[in-house]
């Protein structure tokens, strides 16, 4: 199929597409490199053998963004694209209820425009909130606690208003865990700008020396050892995710919420013993006062998922963490 990409060029997107490439897919992507750089793709191209199309431009850019659909004739997008910082949201909700939410609604006029009625949407586990019990499913109440998490659920619910009103239209709104990992080649990985949000960009760079030690936010919740408890997934699995929600698409009708998780969670200390194992490396830490919004456990039911697009997870956190690895010791500044 012809898939415009917006925001590939980033973590998740740059493996997606890769996966993409190498399922016969035809690839344009559409990013303003806010957080990414060109060198992810032109290292996808590599490992693919393939071409991707790549325009710059912000989905909120409608002539931009327009021109693309006009050029391409999309039979599919996957939006990635927006800004996904917690924190950074409860500084400057504006920023992202303009790109998150705006953007989502430029996009999908102009696909209503160009007659392109299939959309995978990255949506995220915080549309949840606090859980009420766990293991979460897609019918758990949405009360996101952050701007953030909100853009995304009304994102999700724009979505579906969008996809009842246009016939014969697809929609995916994949509701990813935590994603982690890289491509096993170490070419591409997670790379961001300034100091990482997640723990696992942050242990690798505190491994690789670029970080003196990694704070663990509290060590006094209810868990196996007192640290958070988080359903992390492999960014691989999550990029065959988007392509088992391309498949299923191209076939359906309709709009569903999908958990993309593995169903198992992992604490914050185990997945320093993890990274410690793959890289032969200590992590130095210092356990802190817990982060407000911080909750104790997470962790995905995950079977909507296999019933539906026939997907599953494969991939453990030993693999999680040799591949973060691998990642960061052959690309110590990133890209
Ligand atoms: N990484 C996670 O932990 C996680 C978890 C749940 C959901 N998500 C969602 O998945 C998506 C991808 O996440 P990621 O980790 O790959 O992030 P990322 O920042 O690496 O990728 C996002 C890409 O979108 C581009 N972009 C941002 N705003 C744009 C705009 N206005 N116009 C055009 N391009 C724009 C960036 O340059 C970047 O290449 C995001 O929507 C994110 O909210 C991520």
């Amino acid at each position: 199929m012809r898939v415009l990409v917006t925001g590939g060029a980033g973590y998740i997107g740059s493996h997606t597409v890769l996966q993409l490439l190498r399922e016969r897919h035809e690839v344009l992507v559409y990013d303003n490199f806010s957080n990414s750089a060109p060198e992810s793709l032109r290292r996808v191209k590599q490992l693919a053998n393939a071409d991707v199309a790549l325009r710059e431009g912000d989905i909120r850019d409608g002539a931009a963004l327009g021109a693309s659909f006009a050029e391409f004739q999309p039979e599919i997008v996957v939006h990635f694209a927006g800004l996904k910082a917690v924190g950074e949201s409860t500084e400057k909700p504006l920023d992202y209820y303009s790109q998150n939410v705006s953007g989502s609604l430029e996009l999908l006029r102009l696909m209503t425009q160009h007659g392109c009625k299939r959309i995978v949407f990255s949506s995220s586990a915080t549309v949840y909130g606090d859980a009420h019990y766990l293991p979460i499913d897609e019918s758990h109440v949405l009360q996101p606690t952050n701007p953030y998490g909100r853009t995304k659920h009304f994102i999700e619910e724009i979505i579906r208003d969008w996809s009842a009103s246009v016939p014969g239209s697809c929609a995916v709104l994949l509701r990813y865990f935590n994603p982690v990992g890289a491509d096993a080649s170490g070419r591409i990985g997670e790379d961001p700008m300034g100091i990482p949000n997640n723990l696992f960009p942050y242990i690798a760079q505190v491994a690789v020396g670029r970080r003196p030690h990694l704070n663990i936010f509290g060590a006094d919740y209810d868990t196996r050892d007192g640290t958070g408890e988080r359903d992390y997934i492999h960014v691989e699995d999550l990029a065959r995710a988007h392509f088992a929600a391309i498949t299923y698409a191209a076939k359906s009708h309709g709009c569903e919420a999908i958990n993309i998780g593995t169903g198992k969670s992992a604490t914050v200390l185990e997945m320093v013993k993890a990274f410690e194992a793959a890289s032969g490396r200590k992590i130095p830490y210092q356990i802190v006062d817990r982060r407000a919004g911080d909750v104790a456990r997470m962790v995905a039911d995950a079977g909507k998922a296999e019933a539906l697009l026939g997907w599953k997870a494969r991939l453990t956190i030993a693999d999680m963490a040799a591949t973060t690895w691998n990642w960061q010791i052959n690309n110590p500044d990133g890209y």
